[in-house]
């Protein structure tokens, strides 16, 4: 049976109990299953198409048909970056439009086989909106606890419109999550959905299947970093390919952090043993605006067995990341998703790739979340009388204010 391992101290337990970290030292749990109970046989469609290889089956799933994204080759953008082929993995895609939909059916469905009367979670904002509508979906109650001001308008008015009960604090996520934390595991009534909460992993280690089915395994995946349990299901579902023998090799993780919220990075960079939490973390990527990753340890040891590398990007090279996405390829993200691509075009600068490299950039959540970074892109726009000429003079005028 699969059962709760502690991947710092070694702790285990059985599946029976609701834990979501180590009782001992306080790290998030893994579900860890033996090589013998997992057999890869995908059967039907997205996130349960995987049920093989999950701790629960899909019968009775709460679902909205999640995963199953595309990957778009990109067009342009792998030349500049200097690789064989390029393709962004479009979590964008998902029914509340980021990757955090994979492990919220997962989560959710546990909650809901629990009778627990209520999901929780602290967020930045996707992870509240995709809460919102599996507790939707479930018919039992969600609350979402998030950094007041700091939250995309989109985000907060996904999970506005599906119901869930919204908490502002006067502090950043970090603070959100403890707080949270330590509710949710005082109470029986409440289910936390947070990424430390084993079964969003294994949710979201299907990416790494999708990923696999459709193109083999990649060189290089490029992964944007905020609290760390994106990157570790990526990397637990390499591994269990690898691990059963359906995958022959592993790829390589880039692990991208904003320069302004970046301690894995920094301990990375460092070759320290443990991060150095960041007490004020900024960035205009609010999705990752995170200074205490949760998952930090288990993102250092991805990035380091991965023989991967950590890069951290500053705000102006993230925003020119998104712009580049959206008007040289046609794909939307959101700023933490653009970091993804700031990653690879830094690194490339540096010289990391040969130039025949397959790099897939994971991009996790969809443009119209965050509508403000939107509105900081060059305008190309005027106004003018509704006339034949005077629309063709905004076009064709040398003096276009928009050339
Ligand atoms: N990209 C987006 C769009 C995100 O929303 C997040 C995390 C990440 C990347 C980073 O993933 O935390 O697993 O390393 N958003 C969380 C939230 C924190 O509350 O929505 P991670």
């Amino acid at each position: 049976m699969p059962q709760y391992v502690c991947e710092n101290c070694g702790f285990v337990a059985s599946l029976d109990k609701r834990l979501y970290i180590c009782p001992v030292c306080g790290d998030p749990l893994t579900i860890m299953f033996d090589d013998k109970e997992m057999s890869f046989i995908p059967s039907g469609k997205g996130v349960w198409r995987y049920s093989s290889m999950l701790p629960i089956t899909g019968k009775g799933a709460i679902s909205l048909n999640e995963g199953g994204t595309q990957l778009h080759q990109s067009v342009r953008l792998y030349r500049e970056i200097g690789v064989g082929s390029l393709m962004f993995k479009n979590e964008g895609l998902n029914p509340t439009a980021s990757f955090k939909d994979r492990g919220m059916t997962v989560a959710v469905t546990k909650a809901f086989q629990e009778g627990a009367h209520g999901v929780i979670c602290a967020s930045t904002g996707n992870t509240a909106a995709s809460l919102a509508a599996y507790a939707a979906r479930a018919g039992i109650a969600g609350y979402v606890v998030v950094p007041e001001g700091a939250v995309a308008t989109g985000k907060l008015m996904q999970a506005r419109a599906y119901g869930a009960e919204i908490i502002h604090i006067k502090g950043n996520f970090d603070d959100a999550l403890k707080a949270v934390s330590s509710l949710a595991m005082e109470s029986n009534e409440l289910y936390l959905v947070n990424s430390i909460n084993p079964y969003r992993i294994e949710g979201q280690k299907t990416m790494a299947f999708e990923i696999y089915e459709d193109v083999g395994i990649p060189d290089w995946i490029s992964i944007p970093v905020g609290n760390a349990g994106n990157i570790t299901a990526l990397w637990k579902g390499f591994k269990e390919l690898y691990r059963i023998g359906v995958a022959k090799k592993l790829p390589r993780l880039i692990g991208v952090q904003a320069e302004g919220a970046a301690p894995i990075y920094r301990a990375f960079i460092n070759g320290a043993s443990s991060i150095e939490p960041v007490n004020n973390p900024s960035t205009v990527a609010t999705a990752i605006r995170i200074g205490k990753p949760a998952s930090w340890r288990r993102a250092l040891k991805a990035i380091r067995e991965s023989h991967g590398i950590m890069v951290a990007v500053s705000d102006e090279e993230i925003m020119s990341a998104y712009y580049s996405l959206s008007s040289k390829e046609g794909v939307f993200v959101e700023p933490a998703s653009a970091a993804s691509f700031a990653g690879l075009r830094k690194l490339s600068t540096q010289g990391l790739f040969k130039g025949n490299e397959m790099v897939v950039a994971i991009l996790t959540g969809h443009g119209l979340k965050d509508p403000e970074s939107a509105a900081k892109v060059p305008k190309k726009e005027l106004t003018v009388e509704p006339t034949k000429e005077a629309i063709a003079g905004a076009i064709l005028s040398p003096a276009r204010v928009f050339r």
